[in-house]
């Protein structure tokens, strides 16, 4: 239940005031409930602290001897640690949740990565014997019935090229061979080339990002470059990457329809996973990403991630 702020510091200040007028273990647990319902409310550390000092303040304004406040004061601090106590809690769980989040990210990329190697071999040797299968039953048909095996090589020909690519963009040999740009750029034409739009990429030719970098840098754009060809009804759009001896940047533009980034990113309840995934992908690195986008004025994504020395 919402619980309007005014509300809540009339109600810390008087538990506050119980408890140090009676120091008890029932009073200490008004705290945790008050910070409880603060967090319920949305309400943040820093307005926690600006309540206790203004209600230990008014508490304090009214008293007495100076040893009085000083003991006043360090009891008070029970209090207030004790109403910090839940977003202690929350803050802890949301560490364990983001370090099981990464070990998952992690395990997903080998998982990946184990599909596309045997997408790639496997359906490789597969099509090889069906071309050889093709071939014979070619040599004991009559010239005019060849022409049909030739339209079904073809067409196999272009499912085997189809399979290479979703290998590759599944998890990207040329990624752990020659890094980023090279991996975006093929990236980049796989989509452009089944989406219908034009993507442009630049970035430096040379030198190699730490891996977990790489492969994060990577899966955004990947999922970005799906956004602009599914929601953004783009002609063009561009990706760009540039160093800093500290930090890595990275820019996905589109000159697509946008979109109202505070109500779709204030949005509660069902919402897509591809922005939250981005997000948590950044944070786990210390990088942020900021989205500039307008109705009619495309959308611009602002990648910056720090570098360790
Ligand atoms: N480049 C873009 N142009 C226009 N709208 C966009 C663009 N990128 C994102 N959006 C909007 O932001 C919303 C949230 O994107 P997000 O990637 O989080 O979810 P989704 O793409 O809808 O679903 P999911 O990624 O889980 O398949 C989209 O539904 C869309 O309305
Ligand atoms: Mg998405």
């Amino acid at each position: 239940m919402k619980v309007p702020l005014h509300d809540l510091e009339s109600q810390y200040a008087s538990a506050l005031q119980n408890y140090l007028a009676i120091p008890a273990e029932a009073a200490l647990h008004r705290a945790y409930e008050l910070g409880r319902a603060a967090l319920e409310n949305g309400v943040g550390v820093l307005e926690m602290a600006a309540l206790h000092h203004k209600a230990l303040a008014t508490l304090l304004s009214n008293k007495r001897r100076h040893e009085e406040s000083i003991h006043f004061a360090q009891a008070a601090e029970n209090f207030f640690v004790e109403s910090l106590a839940p977003f202690e809690m929350t803050h802890r769980a949301v560490q364990e949740a983001n370090t099981a989040l990464c070990q998952l990210n992690e395990r997903l990329e080998e998982e990946a990565k184990r599909i596309a190697h045997t997408l790639h071999e496997e359906t490789g040797q597969f099509l090889a014997c069906v071309y050889l299968a093709l071939e014979e039953v070619g040599r004991d048909l009559p010239p005019p019935a060849r022409g049909g095996l030739h339209r079904v090589r073809d067409l196999l020909e272009q499912i085997g090229a189809q399979l290479r690519q979703l290998s590759h963009e599944l998890r990207p040999m040329i990624l752990d061979d020659f890094g980023l740009l090279p991996a975006l750029e093929f990236l980049a034409d796989g989509v452009s080339k089944r989406a219908g739009l034009q993507i442009s990429e630049e970035g430096p030719e040379d030198g190699r990002l730490p891996t977990s970098v790489e492969t994060a840098l990577y899966r955004v754009v990947q999922e970005a470059l799906i956004n602009v060809s599914k929601h953004a009804r783009a002609t063009h759009a561009n990706v760009r990457l540039w160093r800093e001896p500290r930090m890595v940047h990275c820019s996905i533009t589109d000159d697509g329809v946008g979109f109202d980034t505070s109500t779709v990113l204030g949005k509660k309840g069902h919402r897509g996973l591809g922005l939250v995934g981005i997000r948590q992908r950044l944070d786990v690195l210390g990088g942020t990403l900021q989205i500039n986008s307008e109705h009619g004025r495309g959308t611009q994504m602002l990648i910056d991630v720090p570098l360790e020395m």
